[in-house]
């Protein structure tokens, strides 16, 4: 969200660094005032302050950045002046509010940045006007569309995990212009403190390890409904390399990492790179698919001797 956080990135090796998103409402602006983070252990214990480590989940409520568009793309063209030469693209961001506002902003940001990234999928959404979580086809492909006519840079389009069919969402954005499709957003998340009220105060956007399989399915039926021609971005889930190899071998061609970069800071990035050197990625991107089946292909599983109930259960035909 500030001109030294982008270098920071930057300067860390990042492939592309994507900024804090931006939009028209006053209100998502004033929304940021009441961002609160509770980092939560596996076991599900809040982490004291400055407490966090990798492993933790992040049940978060969020705004947008604070600054007037002229200002934040004086910001955004520094970072891609300061990315530009060390091989890293600098990304403008929009929050979805009214398509036809994200429209003019992806315009004005299109004549500093070389890519624009519209969230259409962020889980505050459903907790406030100011951004919008759109889970319908259609309204997918009109807000994609409006955008996709005012921004002549490449658009990226982030989608919500939690719809019915992302597949047909990302399929709906592609369909409306869309050059990259991103997957998947943050779920939305409550969590009770036990002490008789709930972890922030109100629901949030959780992210956690655990949402990692959760993000590679929807990456993994996209690619493969929507083919290796469409690049897609994973997101939610990443915390180490090994993780960022599991997006790619899913279908990803990029993944998008923030939780890991809240609890370490810039530096888990060159960890993260680092975690990918040697590796052909073209050979690499979707991997796994060649050894995923439909239930309907996969032969007979002889059930394991450590498993007795299950295999009682198979016994008795349930
Ligand atoms: C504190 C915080 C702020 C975020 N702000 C934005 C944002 O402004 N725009 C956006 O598209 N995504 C935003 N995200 C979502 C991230 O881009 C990312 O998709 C999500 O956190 C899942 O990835 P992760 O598991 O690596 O955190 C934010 C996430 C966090 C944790």
């Amino acid at each position: 969200m500030t001109r030294d956080g982008l270098f920071a990135c930057i300067d860390a090796g990042a492939g592309a660094v994507v900024a804090k998103s931006v939009n028209e409402s006053a209100a998502a602006r004033r929304q940021l005032d009441i961002a609160d983070y509770a980092f939560v252990s596996p076991g599900g214990a809040v982490r004291p302050p400055g407490a966090a480590r990798l492993g933790d989940g992040l049940l978060n409520r969020s705004g947008l950045a604070q600054v007037d568009l002229d200002e934040w793309l004086a910001v955004l063209s520094d970072g891609v002046a300061h990315g530009a030469p060390r091989g890293c693209p600098v990304i403008g961001s929009i929050t979805l509010g009214e398509p036809s506002a994200a429209a003019r902003i992806g315009r004005a940001m299109a004549t500093v940045v070389p890519a624009v990234e519209l969230n259409i999928g962020a889980p505050h959404g459903r907790e406030a006007h100011a951004v919008r979580q759109l889970t319908e086809v259609d309204a997918v492909g009109e807000a994609v569309r409006t955008v996709r006519d005012a921004v002549d840079v490449p658009l990226f389009v982030k989608l919500p995990g939690q719809a019915s069919d992302v597949v047909a969402l990302a399929r709906a954005a592609r369909s409306a212009g869309a050059d990259a499709v991103g997957l998947v957003g943050r779920y939305p998340g409550f969590l009770p403190d036990l002490d008789g009220g709930a972890v922030l105060g109100s629901w949030g956007a959780w992210s956690a390890p655990g949402c990692l399989p959760m993000s590679l399915y929807w990456v993994s039926k996209t690619r493969l409904a929507l083919g290796p021609g469409v690049p897609l971005i994973g997101t939610n889930g990443a915390r180490t390399a090994d993780d960022v190899l599991r997006f790619l071998a899913s279908g990803a061609s990029a993944v998008e990492v923030v939780t890991a970069l809240w609890i370490e800071g810039p530096g888990v990035i060159a960890e993260l790179v680092a975690g990918l050197e040697g590796l052909d990625l073209a050979e690499f991107v979707g991997s796994a698919l060649a050894g995923a089946r439909e239930y309907a292909e996969v032969p007979p599983v002889r059930p394991p001797a450590w498993l007795p109930y299950t295999a009682r259960l198979r016994s008795s035909g349930r």
